[in-house]
Order: C-alpha cells, then structure tokens, then sequence
C-alpha cells in the first residue's frame, strides 16, 4: 500500500531512511506537542494539511506528535532534520526553524497523496509509515530562477510556484524581475519604471531575429505590498526571495522610462519588443550610479534576502565605446577603456550593497570578470565554475545545459516552443554535479549549490510553467539536496512522486 512505501520514494532522496513495521494515524483525536520556538513549524504543517484532511491538530502538552527544536543537536545544519514516526508517537526535531520546515515537507510526501489535495478527501486514512529518518543537504543552495520580465506572472501564482519549491526543499526563489522587455518591481521614488517600463506594445513571434510580432501589448507590476507579502509567504516555507535587478545591460525598460540615465538621453526609446540581447545599456555618470543606489534601496527595504542579483551579463559596449562622456569617465577611473567600466560599475554597485550588508550576486561570463565580494553564477561553460571558484568567489551552478528549463525537454516534434539550440532532458538536469571533478576541497567548498533557469520569452501561462518545470525541477532538487547521482533510483522514485503532483494539479511532462 502506498503509505508503507512512500518512505522509499521521497523527492528529495533523505540521507538515511529507514522503515520500521506499522503506521501512526493522524486523524481528529491528534493533538500536536509544540516545543519552544516550533510555533511557526507546527503553523505551516496545519495550513499545508487542514484543505485536504480537516484535521485541527490541536496543541497540547501531552501531544502525541512533537516538533521540538533543540539548537544543541549536531550535524544537522540549518536544514537538517530528524524524524521518528513510531506507531503512537512522531518526534520531528531539528537545530533550527527551517530544518522543522523541511521535515514537514518530508510528513507531507510520506500521507498518502491525497494529502497534497486543496479540496476535502473522504475517506482517505491519514497514516504515516513508521520509519527513523536523518536528514541533512549536500548543498546549501538549491534554487530556482523565474523570469516575470519576458513574461509577467501575478503574485497569486508566485505563491503557489513557492508551494511547489518548498514541496521539494528548494531554499533560494530567485525572481527575476526587470530585463528589456518589462520592469515589474515598483520603486516609490521612480514611478515611470512601472507605469511606463511594465508595458511593452507587443511581443516578437518566434526566436530572437524572426521578424514578425504578435500585436498583443504586454505588461504588469507588482506592488510593493505583494512583494513584502511573497517575501513572508515564502520565508513561511523555508524559502529565500532572491531579487534580481539588472544592470548595466538588460535594462531598455528602465532607459524607456528615464532616458537620461543612457547614452542617448535625446532618443525616445521604447520598451523593447524583441527577444535577444540589446545594445541599449545604462550610461556611466554619476546620476546613473544614485538611480541604481536608490532602486537597491527600495529592493533592500522590501526583501530581506542576504543575497541580491544584479545581473551584470550580456552588456555590449558599443555605445560606451561611441560615446566622448564614456571615454572620459573611463580616463577619470584610471581605466584602460570603456569596456573595463563594465567590471568597475559593478564594483560600484556591489560594494554599495555590501556596505549594506548584502552580498552582491551576478551571472559569470566567464567567471574572472567580477569583482571577488560578489557571488558568481556560472552558466555559459561548466568550465566557468572551477575558475571562479578558485578565484575565490562562492558560486552556483546554473550551466545552461544542465539547468536551463527554456530549453526543450525532448527532440518531440510536439514538443512546444522552446529556447532553440540545445536539449535539457530530465536525466542532464539530475547528472548535473555543480561541484566540478578536479576541485580540491577549497575550492569544492565555494560551490555553495545550483539552481534552475526558466527565461519565459515563448512561457506565458502557469500551465506552461509547470509544463517545463515538473519533474525536471524534482531531479535538481533531488541532485542537490541528496548529492546521490543513482539516476535508476531517481527515476523509480519518481513514478510514485509523480502521483503527488498530480494531486497537486501540476501539469508535468510525461
Ligand atoms: C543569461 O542566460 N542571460 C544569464
């Protein structure tokens, strides 16, 4: 029956599980032993339970079912949990608040699926299989990246994308909220980056360089209330929001609501239109530097994330290789040419966000171009990761070709649209190893982890999103979490893990 063998199949894989004969029943009578400081654990496993089951879970001290924190246990981490089920009792314990969040994921995947439902399930028992489980992460950061910029997505659906991260103990949503064709973070002291720079008139057709456009205009912003509502939604759930604004390139939303802050502030631009990189970046005086100081200001009051992402890459410099004010100020820094001002206005920035107390993060484009206080994403090349880190910067793995999800899943013709060039099958995204082979333990010790991609310029609806995402987003986060690399173990855990996304209405690939 399925409860005996839902331990067996869990996503994650746990480090050590063990079943033990017999069930516990959670039914009305179960009554919830909540030690000091598990409030907001035992809060999360109601909601997360009460649409399916009903069940009140009552708090009393002779509660049968205890969730204890004990900041003396070792070696569990942050994230790490035990967890006991026994046939009249369940001990789930852990050093700090988020590893009892992650053991509640672990409760929820070990119901019978139904329990996963958010409409009332007759019938059902409620039984847990008893079992002894100890469980801690490989690594720290096991994310997902979604792009709202090509394609606005409204909180609603944030929050349940958050769900499903926090399902698979995903520990890092990073949002990536502002690139050319859309800016979606509103900042009270710049109101024209939403009004103007949320819309764009229409959206091309097909890859970058087809030259035919929807006429569909396109647009959306959160609100800063939203924003602070994700934040605490998903701090609930053991999940970090990470921001990601753009800068120096990426940013023709913001150039076509302030036009002085580019090279050509007499151009009228408009919010562009089209996929690919555009040769439209910021200019480099000082009133650009104080917008971005002042956006990161607005970011940093509303997520509390230790790191931010400013994106950094794809920024052509041709127009600062045009421009008499660049070369200047290229000259004024002591630099050799307008294009180390690339590296030298992130180091502005970054250290602005340090002096802040955050950690700047940005996309490698080749992993020896950022400034060391920043934390460095790898995507072009795997090679990419072993030369960051051994230049010393703490780094996660976002190799395209192991975890970008715009890519296609399968050479199927009916495939839909899909990112052109490569192919990201399920089993590319599990084997993906983010620590590369020939790192010594230094340097394999600054791979703080890896995460998935999903740039939406062909993804416009949630569907679509659950499309490219489940499973493939399960092997990362069973590859990260586990460390294990037993693809046939993955895949027979898979079959049943599929059952639970259903229940959770998830449109996955077959
Ligand atoms: C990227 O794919 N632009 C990081």
């Amino acid at each position: 029956m399925p409860a005996q063998r839902s331990v067996l199949t869990l996503v994650p894989r746990p480090t050590k599980a063990a079943l033990r004969p017999g069930h516990f029943t959670l039914d009305a009578g179960t009554a919830l032993h909540i030690g000091a400081g598990a409030e907001p654990a035992a809060h999360l496993l109601r909601t997360l339970l009460a649409p399916a089951t009903g069940l009140s879970l009552r708090p009393s001290p002779d509660g049968q079912f205890a969730l204890t924190l004990d900041p003396g246990l070792t070696g569990l981490g942050e994230e790490g949990y035990g967890l006991t089920v026994a046939p009249h009792a369940v001990l789930l314990r852990a050093a700090h608040l988020t590893g009892l969040l992650r053991g509640i994921q672990t409760l929820r995947q070990l119901l019978p699926p139904q329990a996963l439902s958010d409409t009332p399930q007759r019938g059902t028992r409620w039984l847990l299989p008893c079992a002894e489980i100890t469980d801690v992460p490989r690594h720290p950061w096991r994310g997902a990246m979604l792009d709202v910029a090509r394609h606005f997505q409204p909180v609603s659906y944030l929050r349940r994308y958050v769900d499903l991260l926090a399902l698979h103990k995903i520990s890092v949503f990073h949002l990536h909220l502002t690139d050319d064709q859309g800016w979606r973070m509103p900042v009270a002291a710049l109101p024209k980056l939403t009004e103007i720079g949320g819309h764009r008139a229409e959206s091309q057709k097909g890859p970058a360089g087809s030259d035919t456009y929807d006429g569909i205009p396109h647009g959306g912003s959160y609100t800063r209330d939203e924003l602070v509502g994700l934040v605490r939604y998903a701090a609930a759930r053991g999940v970090t929001v990470m921001p990601e604004i753009e800068m120096p390139g990426h940013v023709r939303a913001a150039l076509a609501a302030y036009p002085e802050l580019g090279n050509h502030p007499e151009r009228p631009l408009d919010v562009w239109t089209r996929w690919g990189v555009c040769d439209t970046v910021l200019g480099v005086h000082d009133e650009v530097l104080d917008f971005c100081r002042t956006v990161l200001d607005e970011v940093m009051d509303v997520f509390p994330s230790p790191y931010i992402h400013i994106g950094g890459e794809e920024c052509p410099t041709t127009e600062w290789t045009h421009s008499v004010a660049v070369r200047e100020r290229a000259v004024a820094q002591g630099l050799p040419g307008p294009a180390a001002l690339h590296g030298w206005f992130l180091g502005q920035i970054g250290d602005f966000l340090v002096r802040h107390g955050r950690r700047p993060v940005g996309w490698a484009e080749t992993g020896t171009e950022l400034p060391l206080d920043f934390t460095v994403m790898t995507w072009r090349d795997s090679a990419h990761t072993l030369t960051a880190a051994r230049r010393g910067h703490p780094v996660v793995s976002a190799y395209h070709r192991a975890t970008y999800l715009d890519y296609a899943q399968s050479g199927d013709p009916r495939e839909p649209l899909a990112q052109p060039g490569n192919i990201v099958d399920l089993r590319a995204v599990h084997a993906h190893d983010p620590v590369p082979e020939d790192a010594d333990p230094d340097v394999a010790g600054r791979v703080l982890g890896t995460q998935t991609q999903l740039w939406t310029e062909f993804v416009t609806t949630p569907a679509h999103i659950e499309y490219l995402t489940y499973p493939r987003l399960c092997a990362l986060a069973d590859r990260a979490w586990s460390g294990a690399s037993d693809w046939a173990d993955f895949r027979s855990r898979l079959d049943e893990h599929t059952v639970r996304l259903d229940a959770l209405d998830v449109r996955q690939h077959p």
